[in-house]
């Protein structure tokens, strides 16, 4: 049985008081729940006050992306070390919205990802079809083609901790969310052969209180990276607690 890991994405919302806010209704809501994990990632400059606000509970705080180089003239980056040095424990790279925004492609996330795992950092490398390729029949292979490149020249003694998040970007921010059984095919699709039994697997896009239940009891999902959904202590509390 893989143990699941609840995600909360937070994108760029929240300043550092409204972290501590949300550490305070969250914390309680969830002490006695010890069935999953959780991780919460906020913005880099709410990642201090998160880490603060979380010590002493189990929950884990994790950042939105970093550089694949240690240090060096890169305005705006931020560094695995810098992350670890926060706090860190988790990352999450090659979201869809920093690849259709920021200019992420499957190379800048394999070397990501490199750097993450060499740090002992656990990375979320998230991968997922758009709406035009899931209707001309091109899942599998959008979701193939990212797998092989994210994870090009990477062992999987070296992948220990990784962990892959199925976004279908079509659900991401939309309110509609892939079906249990679509999502689990998609899982199914990503785990491969080549794919360790004890590799995690999340789902994204649309996870609410509503569908958390439904989604998490498939046996192919191990765990849910939630947006919207999970700046509201309750609501993200209630989608752990499905
Ligand atoms: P929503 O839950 O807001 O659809 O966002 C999903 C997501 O992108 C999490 O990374």
């Amino acid at each position: 049985m893989r143990k699941k890991l609840m995600v909360a994405n937070w994108k760029m919302y929240k300043t550092p008081d409204q972290t501590r806010d949300f550490f305070r209704a969250f914390l309680p809501l969830i002490a006695d729940h010890t069935r999953d994990e959780i991780a919460v990632c906020p913005s880099f400059v709410c990642l201090a006050a998160a880490v603060e606000a979380a010590k002493g509970s189990h929950v884990a705080i994790g950042g939105q992306n970093l550089h694949w180089e240690k240090e060096g003239a890169y305005t705006g980056e931020i560094s695995a070390g810098m992350l670890l040095a926060a706090g860190c424990t988790h990352v999450i790279i090659g979201h869809s919205e920093r690849r259709q925004y920021f200019g992420e492609t499957d190379d800048t996330v394999n070397r990501k990802l490199k750097t993450a795992l060499e740090a002992g950092l656990t990375p979320i490398v998230c991968v997922g079809e758009v709406l035009e390729e899931r209707e001309a029949g091109l899942t599998e292979d959008v979701l193939r083609r990212q797998c092989l490149r994210a994870f090009h020249a990477i062992s999987g003694k070296k992948a220990g901790k990784l962990v892959i998040a199925y976004e279908p970007v079509w659900a991401i921010g939309t309110g509609k969310t892939a079906t249990p059984r679509l999502a689990a095919e998609a899982h199914v699709l990503i785990r491969g052969d080549k794919m360790a039994e004890s590799l995690r697997i999340l789902y994204g896009g649309s996870v609410k209180p509503e569908n958390a239940k439904s989604l998490m009891s498939e046996e192919e999902i191990d765990g849910a990276l939630v947006g919207g959904s999970s700046l509201n202590a309750t609501s993200f509390a209630a989608i752990i607690k499905y």
